[in-house]
């Protein structure tokens, strides 16, 4: 497969998921930029184009089946196929903290946010992903979710306490071990991927790494050929993160 990718980003209007968008689109894909607000989505899919880029804006709320479910028909009316899907949208809810303290709403918001729409999502797209000839799913992880990093004292994570947000993410991380299993005798790889500490609205702005720098392994995972491809792995900039 060479230039002719079709390509989702999802929640792809700002921060990561937007570079990303703009790095799988300058590699000659067409990407379908999902955002859940019009306004911004067909600004931001618009900010791509002007730059010369194939960007189409989708609406995509993840946590609105209708919505999933409208996108993936549009996706196979118009394309019959998929060949990335990057699983981008995340959120990070300031009430979120330390397992005795944190506020459940938060927790439950973080984990139907960051889990449960990352994984209606995929169960929409992969009847589409099959579709492709080698169909690539990007699960965007943190550090954060990694049980082994978490549970040791040595790791700059140990003290980083965030019951929801962790959970959120070592749960993609589970989807990513269950479904490359699922997927093992298919020409669709999937991988969690960190894209390390990166300055966006969700941190603050606080990250030390720009949104720019931080797609790049997303995208790496997004484009592996047949020959390079692995499936089911645990991946930043630096290599293998433990589970
Ligand atoms: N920033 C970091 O340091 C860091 C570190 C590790 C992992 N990550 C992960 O990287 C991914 C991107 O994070 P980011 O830092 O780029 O965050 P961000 O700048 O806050 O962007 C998040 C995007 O997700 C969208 N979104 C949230 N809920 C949605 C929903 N229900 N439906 C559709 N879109 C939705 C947001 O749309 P709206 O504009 O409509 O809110 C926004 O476009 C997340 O999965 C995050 O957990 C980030």
């Amino acid at each position: 497969m060479t230039n002719n990718r079709i390509a989702l980003v999802t929640g792809a209007n700002k921060g990561i998921g937007f570079e990303i968008a703009r790095q799988l689109a300058e590699t000659g894909a067409k990407v379908l930029l999902g955002a859940r607000d019009p306004g911004r989505g067909q600004n931001a899919a618009s900010i791509l184009t002007v730059d010369g880029l194939d960007v189409s804006y989708l609406s995509l709320d993840t946590l609105d089946e209708n919505s999933i479910h409208t996108a993936a028909a549009r996706i196979e009316a118009e394309y019959g196929r998929l060949d990335i899907l990057v699983n981008n949208v995340g959120i990070w809810d300031f009430r979120d903290g330390i397992p005795g303290g944190a506020s459940l709403d938060a927790v439950r918001t973080t984990m139907e946010t960051n889990f449960i729409g990352t994984l209606a999502v995929t169960q929409a797209l992969l009847p589409l992903l099959h579709k492709s000839e080698a169909g690539r799913i990007v699960n965007l992880s943190s550090t954060l979710g990694s049980l082994a990093c978490n549970g040791d004292p040595s790791s700059p994570y140990y003290s980083a306490q965030n019951i929801g947000y962790n959970a959120s993410k070592a749960a993609v991380n589970m989807l990513t071990v269950e479904l490359a299993e699922e997927l093992r005798d298919s020409s669709i790889v999937v991988n969690s991927v960190c894209p390390g500490f990166v300055k966006t609205d969700l941190s603050g702005q606080t990250g030390t790494t720009l949104p720019a720098q931080a797609a790049k392994m997303p995208v790496r995972c997004a484009l592996l050929g047949s020959q390079d491809a692995f499936s089911g792995r645990f991946v930043d900039a630096a290599g293998e993160i433990p589970w």
